[in-house]
């Protein structure tokens, strides 16, 4: 299931992130875990399996125009291709109403784009 971001789960979150292109140098992980924090339109949200997580999603999200911007998603590597990344794509809708439109930036457009024909 998908569940927000917790502090105690900091360490975990980061290593899942870490797998996205961007996101290699420990410096720039530790700024983006943080504007997570902090940032009240940045809502990372985790994939839970019984006690394990296993992917993440990260999105900018603007009330004001409804839009959600996809610019995180990963999964860890050994649960890969077993569908949590579509899980967590299609799982958003449970904490946005369909008046939100879902949108990707460069390094999430190609599977996103994926999860809509599939
Ligand atoms: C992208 C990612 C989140 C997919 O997670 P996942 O749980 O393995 O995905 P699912 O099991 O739901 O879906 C698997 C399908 O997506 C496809 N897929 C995997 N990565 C993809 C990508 N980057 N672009 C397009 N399709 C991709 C697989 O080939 C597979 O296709 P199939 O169903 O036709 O066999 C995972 O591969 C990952 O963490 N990658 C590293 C981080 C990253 O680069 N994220 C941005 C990707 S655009």
């Amino acid at each position: 299931m998908l569940i927000r971001y917790k502090k105690r789960l900091e360490k975990i979150a980061m290593g899942l992130l870490s797998f996205m292109p961007d996101e290699k140098e420990v410096k720039r992980l530790q700024d983006t875990i943080k504007e997570y924090e902090t940032n009240d339109q940045w809502q990372l949200f985790l994939w839970k399996e019984e006690d394990d997580v296993l992917g993440a999603i990260g999105l900018i999200v603007k009330e004001d125009n409804k839009s959600i911007l996809v610019q995180h998603i990963t999964v860890d590597p050994s649960h890969r291709n077993m569908g949590i990344g579509k899980k967590m794509v299609h799982a958003l809708e449970g904490f946005f109403d369909e008046s939100y439109s879902i949108h990707a930036n460069e390094q999430t457009e190609r599977f996103l784009e994926k999860c809509k024909t599939s």
